[in-house]
C-alpha cells in the first residue's frame, strides 16, 4: 500500500504499524530522529535541521487542523527515505483536507484556490489565532536546495513545486486531477550536491 492508496481507499485501514503515526507525540519522534539519521548519512546540521522544520510544518498540519474530527483513522501517514545525496519524505493524512479547513474563513473556495491560498497567503482556518505561516515557511526553506521537488495534493488540486539550482527558477503550480483525494497527500524530494 503507497500513501496515495491509502488516503483514497474507501475501506478504512490503518497504514503499515512503522509507517502510521496515530497521535502527535509518535511522529514528532520520527521527525525528530530524522535528524540523526540525516546527520549520519552525512548532510549537515543546518540542512538537517531545515529538513526537521519543514517535516514538523507538514505533520503538525495534519494534527491541527483535524483535531477531534477525524472522519475515520485519525493521525498521519509519515515515511523517509535517507541516503547521502537524497531525501524523500510523504506525509498524508485521512482528514478534512485544506478546502473544508479554509471554508471557514473564506467560505465558497474550490480545492484549487483552498491550494493556492494556504501556500501563499498568511491565512489559517484557525483565524483568529495570528497563524498561517507554516506552508509558506516549508516553500521558502524549500528553496534553499540545489534540487528541490514537492508535491501536495488535497481535493482535486495537486500543487507542485520545483527548484533547480537558481531559487528565482523555482516555480510553483497547481492543477486540477482525476482522482480526489479528502485529506492530504504530500511528498517532498530532496538533492544535495
Ligand atoms: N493537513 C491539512 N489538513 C487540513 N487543512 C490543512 C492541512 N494543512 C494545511 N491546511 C490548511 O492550510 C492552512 C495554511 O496552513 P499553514 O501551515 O500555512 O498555517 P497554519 O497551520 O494555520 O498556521 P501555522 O502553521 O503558522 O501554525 C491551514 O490554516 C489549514 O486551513
Ligand atoms: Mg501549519
Amino acid at each position: 500500500m503507497d500513501a496515495l492508496h491509502w488516503v483514497t481507499s474507501p475501506s478504512v485501514t490503518e497504514p503499515p504499524q512503522e509507517i502510521y503515526c496515530q497521535t502527535r507525540d509518535i511522529v514528532q519522534a520520527k521527525v525528530e530522529s530524522v535528524r540523526m539519521n540525516l546527520l549520519q548519512h552525512g548532510w549537515d546540521e543546518s540542512t538537517s535541521s531545515l529538513i526537521v522544520a519543514v517535516l514538523g510544518e507538514l505533520t503538525s498540519n495534519a494534527f491541527d487542523h483535524n483535531l477531534g474530527q477525524w472522519p475515520d483513522v485519525p493521525g498521519c501517514w509519515f515515511e523517509t527515505t535517507i541516503d547521502p545525496h537524497r531525501f524523500v519524505a510523504i506525509i498524508a493524512d485521512r482528514g478534512q483536507g485544506v478546502r473544508s479547513s479554509l471554508q471557514r474563513v473564506r467560505p465558497g473556495i474550490n480545492d484549487h484556490e483552498a491550494l493556492r491560498i494556504a501556500f501563499t497567503e498568511h491565512i489559517t482556518g484557525r483565524a483568529p489565532e495570528k497563524r498561517g505561516n507554516g506552508l509558506k515557511f516549508v516553500i521558502n526553506a524549500l528553496r534553499e536546495f540545489p534540487k528541490t521537488n514537492l508535491t501536495f495534493q488535497s481535493g482535486d488540486a495537486l500543487l507542485s513545486f520545483h527548484g533547480q539550482m537558481n531559487p528565482e527558477d523555482a516555480t510553483l503550480e497547481i492543477i486540477n486531477v482525476q482522482t480526489s483525494l479528502r485529506g492530504v497527500v504530500s511528498k517532498i524530494e530532496l538533492t544535495q550536491l
